[in-house]
């Protein structure tokens, strides 16, 4: 007995996953109810209902994911929910499965299948509130009594723009009930639940849903309860306000760069806007704090950044654009520091609205050849062969039409010039004289360093990645 309860200790602890271990990971966001059905079931339905995805249908599914350069997955939250808690961020009892998404065996073989090839599976987790929005905690277990909640209030506009977390720490979120972890059975019991969710299930990494609704001091006991990579969603573009999360939690998702990629790509800021972000980011987060960021291109929270091209505009002049510019936001997430978390659906150039229009099926679209799908495979093999993830960022050239940097022998360079060509002579590089470099998306495009220099082109906007022949 002594003896198996060592051996559970110690593959623990070699199957935790820290956060330098996930630092070169690449990570593909699905919603578990949305990628892939195992039962036939219509790409059309009601998206604020379940649609019918499931675990198996992701097992089955996997390939579309490796094969695209992804070595791990951020799943939906996986506990039993409310009625119509599709996205699973609605909690009834958090020790039972979803079943609508398959048995707890399910769960178990999607995570085996995906270790057999490879790939992490980070589990999305809420611990700020539970499902219901009434005052009956009844069904709620383990935490089915009032004493375990704090008093009825709702969060409102005014607490979120003025950042008064008193309020948004103690009152509801869109009237959902909200735990005390000040009570001592909470905070004790969330800090087993987590513990056992991931031992249970071998998860690698948890993504924390609603991170500024609940105290510092109690994520720093969850996550080091959790004993793997962390990365919570602070739904904020305030490095100033987001700063204060950074150490109870491994990483944010990157809403400062989510915004700034927009600015620049979709507002047409000058290129160069990039360069200030980074130092900020830097003196705000630290610097040795960026590699755990959570960088994305799209989400579930937000309407797709494909979305207006689409519904407000057929002009296909305009889509096209906007094709370019979300290709230049995807590769820029894809290759700057932090951890890429690509949005579903991406590779299909999906375009949903608002929740829930931005939570598509998938399923009928799982197409391999389409051009998004093989520009992020694209990316993600050039990240692997350079090892591209593991090293420092270095700006190569700012100014307001290219924007460029090195990651070890990737060189990553955007505009947003997208009625023009752009040309430049770069001289601040890493490359021994003589050295050829060609374009990862056309391997014939290549340049040569002569006289301490090569020449960038940059047609239209387009996206260049570099790197040694
Ligand atoms: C979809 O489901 C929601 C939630 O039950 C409901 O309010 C809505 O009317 C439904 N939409 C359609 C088009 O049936
Ligand atoms: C709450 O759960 C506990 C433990 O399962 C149980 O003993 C108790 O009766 C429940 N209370 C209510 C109000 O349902
Ligand atoms: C279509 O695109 C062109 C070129 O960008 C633009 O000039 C024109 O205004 C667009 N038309 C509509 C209806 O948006």
């Amino acid at each position: 007995m002594i003896k198996f309860i060592i051996l559970s200790f110690s593959l623990l602890e070699v199957l935790s996953k820290t956060k330098d271990e996930w630092k070169t990971r690449t990570v593909y966001q699905l919603l578990t109810d949305r990628f892939a059905t195992s039962t036939g079931k219509s790409s059309s339905c009601n998206l604020s209902k379940y649609c019918g995805g499931d675990y198996k249908g992701i097992i089955n599914n996997l390939d579309y994911i490796t094969n695209m350069g992804f070595d791990a997955i951020w799943i939906s939250p996986v506990n039993d929910n409310y009625d119509n808690g599709y996205h699973g961020y609605w909690y009834r009892n958090m020790y039972d499965v979803n079943k609508n998404f398959g048995t707890a065996q399910d769960l178990k073989n999607l995570v085996t299948a995906c270790h057999n090839k490879g790939v992490w599976v980070m589990v999305d987790v809420v611990a700020n509130h539970m499902g219901n929005t009434n005052q009956d905690y009844k069904q709620n277990y383990p935490f089915n009594s009032s004493a375990h909640y704090h008093d009825y209030c709702i969060i409102s506009d005014n607490d979120f723009n003025t950042h008064n977390l008193a309020n948004i720490q103690k009152c509801r979120l869109a009237g959902l009930a909200d735990l005390n972890q000040d009570n001592s059975f909470v905070s004790s019991e969330l800090i087993n639940w987590i513990k056992w969710l991931i031992n249970e299930y071998q998860f690698d990494g948890i993504r924390i849903d609603t991170v500024m609704m609940v105290k510092t001091d109690f994520w720093t006991k969850f996550t080091n309860a959790a004993g793997v990579y962390s990365v919570g969603e602070v739904f904020d573009g305030d490095m100033g306000f987001l700063k204060q999360f950074i150490g109870p939690i491994n990483g944010l998702l990157n809403y400062p760069l989510f915004y700034t990629l927009r600015d620049v790509f979709l507002h047409n800021k000058g290129m160069n806007t990039l360069e200030s972000f980074f130092n900020n980011i830097a003196s705000s987060f630290g610097k040795a704090n960026l590699p755990y960021m959570g960088n994305f291109n799209d989400n579930h929270d937000n309407a797709r950044f494909l979305n207006d091209a689409v519904t407000e505009n057929s002009n296909f002049t305009v889509t096209a654009l906007k094709k370019l510019q979300f290709k230049a936001i995807t590769a820029f997430t894809l290759t700057s520091v932090g951890i890429p978390m690509i949005y579903y659906g991406s590779e299909q150039y999906y375009a949903g609205g608002n929740d829930p229009n931005n939570r598509e099926v998938l399923w009928n679209h799982l197409d391999q050849t389409s051009e998004m799908y093989k520009f992020i495979k694209t990316i993600n093999e050039a990240r692997k062969t350079t090892k591209a993830a593991s090293q420092d960022q270095i700006q190569r050239y700012a100014d307001a039409d290219v924007y460029a940097f090195t990651r070890g022998t990737l060189f990553a360079a955007f505009s947003n010039k997208y009625d023009k060509q752009v040309v430049k002579s770069i001289t601040y590089h890493p490359y021994a004289e003589g050295t050829t470099l060609c374009n990862i998306f056309y391997t014939t495009d290549c340049v040569k360093v002569a006289s301490g220099a090569f020449p960038l082109y940059l047609n239209y906007g387009e996206v260049k990645i570099f790197i040694p022949k």
